[in-house]
C-alpha cells in the first residue's frame, strides 16, 4: 500500500525529476509534475516519472481561460493520462466544466485562493471580505461545476471539508513533517495534522526531494502515515 502522498517533482531538468521519481514511487500514490517542468521539458516528462507500476500522475497545470481554450487544453493533457489536473475556479463554472467534460477520465482538481495571496493581495484584485470566504465560494462553485478535487491550505482544509462534505479529494500542499524547515511556506501543518484535518493526498516537495537520499525521506514520511 502506498501513502496518500503526491511528491512535487519541481526538478530543475528532466533527468533530475526521473531520478527523483524512481526513487520515491515505491512508497507514495502520486508524483506532481508543476507547471515550470512541464514548460521547461515538455509532455515527454509525463512518461519518465511514472516509475512503480500503479503511481499516479498530478499535472499541476492551474489553467485559467475561457472555457474553450481551457477545455482544449484539458483534452490535450488528458492523452497523457494524469490522474489529477488542476484549474483555478475562480475562471468561473462554466471553464470548470468545461474541463471536467473534455477530460472525463482525469479528476479535475480546483485551486481555490492561492496560498501565496493575502487579504491585502485579494482586496487588490477586487475580493473583498475575509479569504476564507472566498475560498469557501470558490470550493462550492467547483464542486457544484463537476470537480472531484479541490487543492487548499492544510489551514483551510477542515473548513473546506465542512463546506463541500466527503467525496470530494481534498489536497494540500504546506505539509512539514514535525521538525522539518517551513522554507517559504507560511501555513505549514504536519502529515499527519492534514489528515486529521479532512486531507486525502498530501503534496510534499522539498522535505523529500531535498534530502540527501529522497528515496529514504519518502519512506519514512510514508511509514509514519499508514496503519502498522
Ligand atoms: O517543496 P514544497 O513541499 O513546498 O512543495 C509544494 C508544492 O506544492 C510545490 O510544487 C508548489 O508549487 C505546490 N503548491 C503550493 N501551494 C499551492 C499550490 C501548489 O505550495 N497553493
Amino acid at each position: 500500500m502506498k501513502a496518500p502522498i503526491a511528491v512535487a517533482l519541481d526538478a530543475p531538468d528532466a533527468e533530475t525529476a526521473a531520478r527523483w521519481a524512481q526513487a520515491v514511487t515505491p512508497h507514495v500514490a502520486v508524483v506532481k509534475v508543476g507547471l515550470e517542468l512541464f514548460c521547461r521539458t515538455g509532455p515527454s516528462i509525463t512518461s519518465s516519472v511514472r516509475g512503480a507500476s500503479g503511481t499516479e500522475l498530478f499535472l499541476d497545470l492551474k489553467l485559467h481561460d475561457i472555457p474553450t481554450t481551457v477545455a482544449g487544453a484539458a483534452r490535450a493533457v488528458a492523452k497523457l493520462k494524469p490522474r489529477y489536473l488542476t484549474v483555478h475556479a475562480s475562471g468561473g463554472a462554466d471553464m470548470v466544466r468545461a474541463a471536467v467534460e473534455a477530460a472525463e477520465d482525469v479528476t479535475i482538481a480546483a485551486v481555490t485562493v492561492l496560498t501565496s495571496m493575502d487579504d491585502r493581495a485579494m482586496d487588490a484584485v477586487g475580493t473583498t471580505g475575509p479569504l476564507l470566504d472566498a475560498v469557501r465560494r470558490l470550493a462550492t462553485l467547483a464542486v457544484g461545476a463537476g470537480a472531484g478535487a479541490l487543492v487548499c491550505s492544510p489551514r483551510e482544509v477542515a473548513a473546506v471539508r465542512a463546506e463541500v462534505g466527503p467525496g470530494i479529494v481534498l489536497i494540500t500542499p504546506g505539509v512539514r513533517p514535525s521538525g522539518a524547515d517551513a522554507q517559504d511556506q507560511v501555513r505549514v501543518a504536519t502529515p499527519e495534522q492534514a489528515l486529521a484535518d479532512g486531507a486525502d493526498l498530501l503534496v510534499i516537495g522539498r522535505p523529500i526531494t531535498g534530502a540527501a537520499d529522497p528515496g529514504a525521506a519518502a519512506a519514512r514520511i510514508a511509514a509514519s502515515l499508514l496503519p502498522t
